[in-house]
């Protein structure tokens, strides 16, 4: 598929089907987040996959309101035989900007905790929106939604660091037929960029 047909078709895939997805088109998806760019090349994201349908069940027990999870609709996601958690280590930034390189350019060891939008959410958002068009160009769908609450706790169960800033998740499965629906209009390039002066 070419790039600009990838990018345009790609779209949050909100209902699964049952298919399951193979454990090598699971690996050949999470090999894009390699390649993804990082500042001061850190890598200092991470993802961590559920395929074990306890492991996933837990994950949403874990995270979501009763409400939620007892509503017939939200099985559509739940079903989802993948669940990747991209989370970032501030502590790889701090010291990769703490090395005589970066020192140099910076010239303020405090400055990459100083920075006001951290590297490390830049960075996972990055690799995750790489791993939602890889998804796209293996046949698969992917949603990626906010973790509303159980952080903490998820953590905990999941061993990821207690350190770890999470941006939320990615569902991953197979498309179903009935699965899409768009309720805003996309906006025209004209309304989102501008060039030279923002007026
Ligand atoms: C930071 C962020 C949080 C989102 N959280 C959710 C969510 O919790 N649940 C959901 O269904 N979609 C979520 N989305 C998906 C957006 O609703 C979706 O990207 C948007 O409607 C545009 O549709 P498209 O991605 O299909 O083009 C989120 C997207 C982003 C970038």
């Amino acid at each position: 598929m070419e790039f600009s047909e990838l990018v345009a078709t790609r779209k949050m895939t909100r209902e699964f089907s049952d298919a399951q997805v193979e454990a090598s088109l699971i690996s050949e998806l999470l090999e894009v987040v390699r390649y993804s760019p990082s500042a001061g090349f850190t890598q200092g994201f991470r993802f961590l996959v559920l395929t074990d349908s306890d492991v996933r069940k837990s994950f949403f027990k874990t995270t979501s309101d009763k409400n939620w999870l007892d509503n017939p609709d939200s099985s559509k996601i739940t079903t989802a035989p993948v669940i990747v958690i991209p989370f970032s280590l501030p502590e790889t930034y701090i010291e990769r900007y703490n090395q005589p390189d970066k020192l140099k350019a910076h010239r303020n060891a405090n400055f990459i905790e100083a920075n006001e939008t951290p590297f490390w959410l830049t960075d996972m958002a990055f690799a995750t929106m790489l791993l939602l068009l890889r998804a796209e160009d293996l046949g698969l769908g992917a949603l990626f939604f906010a973790i509303h609450g159980g952080i903490y706790n998820l953590k905990e169960s999941l061993n990821i660091p207690e350190s770890a800033s999470l941006i939320g998740a990615v569902a991953v499965g197979y498309k179903s037929e009935t699965g899409q629906r768009h309720l805003r209009k996309r906006l025209s390039a004209d309304q989102l960029v501008k060039y030279n002066s923002w007026h």
